[in-house]
């Protein structure tokens, strides 16, 4: 068996803008309940988990300025996807619910505290998506004029797990009593601070909130750069990987457990969930042609693809000829994104890099189950651990994959017709 999960890349925002089968999302977006709709549909189907991107900056790197992304609704309006957790948590029984927390601007204390008032409210299925923010206008808005250099940050970021950790360990799993008899509700022995003191955090402790029922909730990583996979193998407990292809999530997967083994942990500690990109038809013709129109759509308008890729560098991509040799690219963003969609397509111009059809991960054409058969071929193929759904977020989307797909996966057995535990990480754990 294989986890499944759905990654929601634009996170808590206006999905699928002006586009086919959006209902009224330009007024609904804010009450989020497309993404409950979306957790429901999945705490239906079994997934593992549904992990919501975040982040705190409005771009205007892309022909200097912000004009296309606000027009366009892309990575902007962005509500804070916190609060929409207990929401989620409500709406569903099992699912695993990952919002985004920056490491770079989230003071250690607040992460800790917050992160444990999530998974008491999840009742032990929270956990988080620890990126490090990859953007000057982020830091800028965070008081710094520039971010930190790219590996400094997973520097420090190892430094500030540490100190969530400690404060997420500083009360004894006994140290609540809650005893009618004695009248006693913790016992104060059992709470300790943490005298933390490190090169970029410094903290007292101890945390004023007991821990939650996972004690730790989930790690999330999705950092691809070499400082971003080491980050993961040492603290992730699931890792979202973008990689080219089997052989890309092959060799991905390869380094990973590599590390993890190298430091010492079980590989079967982490799970490692490969984006897929998914066109579904009723008939694998229909499915094609749909695929071709959409190849199509992005080959005759490349400006979504310049503007995604200068949102994730940080430079502006419409100052390069698009016909030239690809040019050279030095950002302190996000690296590896970046140069998976361009140096990484394998293309000679930034036109060709640009048009790639692929979603960048590993793509799927067809009926549910012409897709469910090459799923489990291609599973077996990159060994293991599952598949993070990345469709654009529409209903439409939701009922083909949780009504269409995952029914085919499950009658193969190719995936969990019902969760055995409780808490998110069991489930995540158990296989
Ligand atoms: C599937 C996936 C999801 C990601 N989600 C976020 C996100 O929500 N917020 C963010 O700032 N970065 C996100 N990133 C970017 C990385 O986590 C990372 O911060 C960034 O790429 C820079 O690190 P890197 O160069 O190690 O990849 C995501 C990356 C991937 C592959």
């Amino acid at each position: 068996m294989f986890h499944l999960g759905w990654f929601v890349g634009r996170g808590y925002s206006v999905h699928a803008w002006n586009q086919p089968w959006s209902g009224s999302i330009g007024s609904d977006w804010p009450t989020g309940e497309l993404l409950i709709d979306l957790a429901r549909a999945m705490d239906r189907a079994c997934f593992d988990y549904l992990m919501i991107e975040d982040g705190s900056f409005v771009t205007d790197a892309h022909r200097g300025s912000s004009e296309w992304h606000l027009r366009n609704a892309a990575t902007v309006p962005k509500l804070d996807p916190m609060p929409l957790v207990p929401l989620l948590g409500q709406a569903t029984t099992h699912l695993g619910i990952v919002t985004t927390m920056t490491t770079g601007f989230y003071p250690p204390y607040l992460a800790a505290r917050l992160a444990i008032t999530l998974d008491h409210l999840t009742r032990g299925r929270a956990g988080f998506n620890l990126v490090t923010a990859h953007n000057d206008r982020t830091a800028q808005n965070f008081g710094l004029d520039r971010h930190y250099e790219h590996d400094l940050r997973y520097e420090m970021a190892d430094e500030w797990i540490d100190v969530v950790s400690r404060l997420w360990e500083s009360w004894q799993p006994d140290a609540i009593v809650a005893d009618h008899s004695t009248g006693i509700f913790a016992d104060h022995r059992k709470v300790h601070p943490i005298d933390f003191a490190g090169r970029y955090y410094k903290s007292r402790g101890p945390l004023n909130a007991p821990p939650g029922p996972q004690r730790r909730p989930v790690i999330c990583q999705a950092g691809g750069s070499p400082a971003g996979i080491a980050f993961a193998a040492k603290h992730a407990d699931t890792i979202v990987a973008r990689a080219r292809g089997i052989e890309g999530a092959r060799a991905y997967r390869g380094e990973v457990l590599a590390r993890m083994k190298e430091l010492g942990r079980d590989p079967r500690s982490c799970k490692i969930l490969f984006c897929v990109g998914l066109v579904l038809g009723e008939t694998i013709d229909e499915a094609r042609e749909k695929k071709k129109r959409l190849d199509r759509s992005i080959a005759e308008n490349i400006e979504p693809r310049l503007a995604q890729v200068s949102f994730l560098s940080g430079i502006d991509f419409s100052t390069f000829d698009l016909d030239a040799p690809l040019p050279e690219i030095h950002t302190n963003a996000s690296r590896s994104l970046t140069m998976l969609l361009t140096h990484g397509t394998g293309a000679r111009t930034l036109r060709e890099a640009l048009s790639d059809p692929s979603s960048g991960g590993v793509d799927f054409v067809g009926t549910p189950d012409s897709i469910a058969t090459e799923m489990g071929e291609t599973m077996a193929a990159i060994g293991g651990d599952g598949f993070m759904v990345t469709e654009g977020l529409t209903r439409r989307a939701i009922g083909e994959i949780t009504d269409g797909l995952v029914p085919t996966l499950q009658r193969r057995g190719l995936v969990r017709r019902r969760y055995d535990h409780v808490l998110f990480r069991d489930n995540l754990l158990e296989f």
